[in-house]
């Protein structure tokens, strides 16, 4: 089927995600999957038993459009203790549907016609469409390859007074480099006497390693009185499947926040919000997540240590970046595809995750997953 009218796309140049397409050649070549970034490991039966017990109790119709008020009392109470800001539960912490949905209407709410958003690159995939679809113009800045460093100096020439927003991922997706407190204070700088709000995406935050304390925008009042948080339940509760987050920002953006938030989704998952709202009692369960990940991690470089794979530096995340070049010259597209097919292990060419497909023969690997896959991959890879 087709429709007949004429439908000019507000995305000419976006596809199906590559995520899709590597996930896809996985599975058509009975590949071990190691594209797309999620645990391949279930998540604590307790909370599932809590989901199950607030479905059959009958709490299964819209939350409140921010999200319960015991959820988002407990979210406070956790921001204070770990990074000792105060956010309102009742005007500045929303609950929300997924981290990409809150990264969406975060854009919709600020970003105006003709508006700049500077995007550091290698990045998330949804940031350049959602700042597109809003009709603004992303303006780019790209981490140095290999350490992903950035230039605070460099970022600032790209500040002027067309732009709205500033986008910054820590610990980042894909290259797994984490942003220090010597980052945020320049970031903070920079932004001094300007209207910039930070988009701050910290969906990994609970994933940091050797360590290191994760610098939540949160931590910095001058930053946190301009920024929009994003937070993942999904990343922290191994739990993606289920598209629950929240989001942290100041009263009058929170304001404009929901505004958009209530209309693109009103609400999140009744049942899971009352269940989180229990399960995020135990600190455990995300204080220990970044040993649980350091874990994996290690044993990831150990298995792969020896091969002509070179391991790039992992500092957060759950992604591993591996360079090529010792293997072969090819686009990292095509090896990506060759390895899915001929040694049966998916990645995803880091090419996607510039405007401009910048090729540094690197690819990134998701090592949340079992041991027992990881040591199956790490056996093909050793051979390549
Ligand atoms: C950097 C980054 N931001 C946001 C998201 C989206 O989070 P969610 O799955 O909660 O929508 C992801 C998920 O992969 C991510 O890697």
């Amino acid at each position: 089927m087709n429709f007949s009218g004429a439908v000019k796309s507000k995305l000419p140049h976006v596809g199906t995600t590559i995520f899709s397409v590597m996930t896809a050649h996985a599975n058509e070549n009975q590949a071990i999957n190691l594209a797309q970034g999620f645990p391949d490991f279930s998540c604590s039966p307790k909370l599932i038993e809590l989901v199950n017990h607030y479905m059959e109790k009958g709490f299964n119709q819209y939350a409140p459009m921010p999200g319960i008020i015991s959820l988002r009392e407990k979210i406070a109470a956790k921001t204070e203790a770990l990074y000792g800001a105060k956010y309102n539960p009742d005007t500045e912490i929303t609950i929300v549907p997924g981290g990409t949905h809150a990264i969406y209407a975060a854009v919709s709410a600020v970003v105006r016609e003709g508006d700049e958003v500077v995007v550091i690159e290698p990045c998330y995939d949804s940031y350049v469409p959602a700042i597109q679809l809003n009709g603004g113009r992303a303006v780019f800045y790209e981490m140095k390859y290999p350490d992903y460093s950035i230039d605070w100096n460099e970022v600032k020439k790209l500040i002027n007074f067309k732009t709205r927003m500033i986008m910054i991922n820590t610990p980042h997706n894909p290259t797994g480099t984490v942003l220090t407190d010597k980052d945020m204070l320049q970031l903070q700088k920079i932004l001094d006497n300007t209207d910039v709000v930070v988009l701050s995406d910290e969906v990994y935050e609970h994933i940091i390693f050797d360590h290191n304390e994760h610098q939540s925008v949160a931590r910095f009042p001058k930053l946190a009185e301009r920024s929009i948080i994003i937070s993942s339940f999904g990343k922290t509760y191994h739990t993606t499947g289920w598209k629950m987050g929240y989001v942290l920002a100041p009263e009058n953006l929170t304001r404009e926040f929901r505004k958009v938030h209530q209309f693109m989704a009103f609400s999140a998952n009744t049942p899971i919000q009352y269940a989180l709202a229990d399960f995020i009692d135990d600190a455990d369960a995300y204080l220990q997540l970044n040993q649980f990940y350091e874990d994996k991690r290690n044993y990831f470089q150990k298995l792969i240590k020896g091969s002509n794979f070179k391991l790039l530096p992992c500092k957060g995340s759950y992604f591993q970046m591996l360079n090529y070049a010792k293997i072969t010259q090819e686009r990292d597209l095509d090896f990506a595809v060759r390895l899915t097919k001929e040694h049966k292990v998916a990645s995803i060419p880091t090419s996607v995750f510039y405007h401009k497909k910048n090729d540094n023969n690197v690819l990134r690997f998701c090592f949340a997953k079992s041991n027992e896959t990881l040591e199956k991959a790490a056996e093909r890879l050793m051979r390549v």
